[in-house]
């Protein structure tokens, strides 16, 4: 039996295989500048979030129709239910796709689509979550989410993904404002590259209710104090800090110096795709590496059950499919 989960941070557009890449390429006749699977696979070494993000975001000129959403979605969720994930709060990047002439309507409905397979065929059950580019002006994010507010698009939630340095998360403050009184949950990346500071900046300006990523929270002893005594949650993704170079090597992760401060984290994928797995092999990663016992990864996946935007009976069901986990062996 897997370790059941719920998947907190995943970028929908991160899922995309090589492969899929390719083959979605050739079908809607885009030319990539890789045009071989070994020329795209030289691209993936990065040397920071931006070089990673240059290519994430080429990628995705091959992403044309509903259909390509929905397929994509499917496979996403084929894969993470073989990974233990009982439960998404799938991310995805409206901007990037409005640049390239789609409508939101297709993207939600082809997205949507793909979440109800999850739902029938394997039980996943899920919350959709638009992100806003903190690297476009703040103007773009607030119509888009005019339009998702006034046309009642499906979505759950909004974030705030992309390059983090130098865009400090109070330029969205009214964007959160926004969201907020119109009912939507709010997250946002913070404490990726950036500064702590724009982790404080996240919760006292755009009150969010999670922090992605919030490893460098480390750096400022007082914003830690705050993170555990409001149990906080921080969506961290181990293989994504080590591959974008966040921190040199899995020995240098914080993740157990933030359990054994009682910080309320829970480990995610990301971009699964580009960084060398999903969620069973970041668990098996930072398993591994911290030597975590069988009670340290139930309260892992205990964090994202109780940070999840699930209602408090489906939280239940989960809590007790992980302690069936903790009998089972
Ligand atoms: N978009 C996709 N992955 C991201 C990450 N790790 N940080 C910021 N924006 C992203
Ligand atoms: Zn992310």
């Amino acid at each position: 039996m897997k370790l059941p989960v719920a998947e907190l941070h995943i970028h929908l557009e991160g899922t995309l295989e090589p492969e899929t890449i390719l083959h979605l390429a050739g079908q809607n006749n885009v030319d990539l500048p890789w045009p071989s699977l070994e020329e795209l696979r030289a691209q993936y070494d990065f040397s920071n979030l931006q070089s990673f993000l240059d290519l994430f975001y080429a990628n995705l000129a091959v992403l044309r129709t509903a259909a390509d959403f929905q397929q994509i979605t499917t496979a996403y969720l084929r894969r993470a239910h073989e990974s233990g994930v009982r439960h998404v709060e799938l991310f995805f990047d409206p901007q990037a796709h409005l640049e390239r002439g789609l409508t939101l309507a297709e993207v939600i409905s082809g997205i949507r689509a793909g979440l109800e397979t999850g739902l029938s065929r394997w039980g996943i059950t899920h919350k959709l979550i638009a992100c806003f580019w903190r690297h476009a002006p703040a103007e773009s994010a607030m119509e888009i989410l005019r339009t998702l507010v006034r046309e009642k698009h499906a979505v759950d939630g909004i974030g705030l993904d992309s390059s983090e340095l130098g865009y400090p998360p109070v330029l969205f403050r009214e964007v959160f404002a926004y969201a907020r009184e119109n009912g939507l949950h709010v997250v946002a990346h913070a404490g990726e590259e950036g500064p702590a500071e724009y982790i404080v900046q996240a919760l006292d300006l755009l009150q969010v209710e999670r922090i992605d990523h919030g490893i460098r929270c480390l750096e400022d002893p007082a914003l830690v104090q705050r993170l555990v005594a409001e149990q906080m949650p921080l969506t961290v993704c181990p293989l994504s800090n080590v591959r974008l170079r966040a921190v040199d090597t899995m020995a240098e992760h914080p993740l157990r110096r933030m359990l054994d401060l009682g910080l309320k984290v829970s480990i995610h994928s990301d971009d699964p795709s580009y960084f060398g797995g999903y969620l069973d092999a970041n668990f098996d990663a930072v398993i591994a590496q911290f030597d975590l016992s069988r009670g340290e990864q139930a309260v892992l996946a205990r964090n994202s059950i109780e940070a999840s935007f699930l209602d408090a009976p489906a939280k239940a069901l989960l809590f007790g499919e992980v302690n069936a986990w903790l009998e089972s062996r």
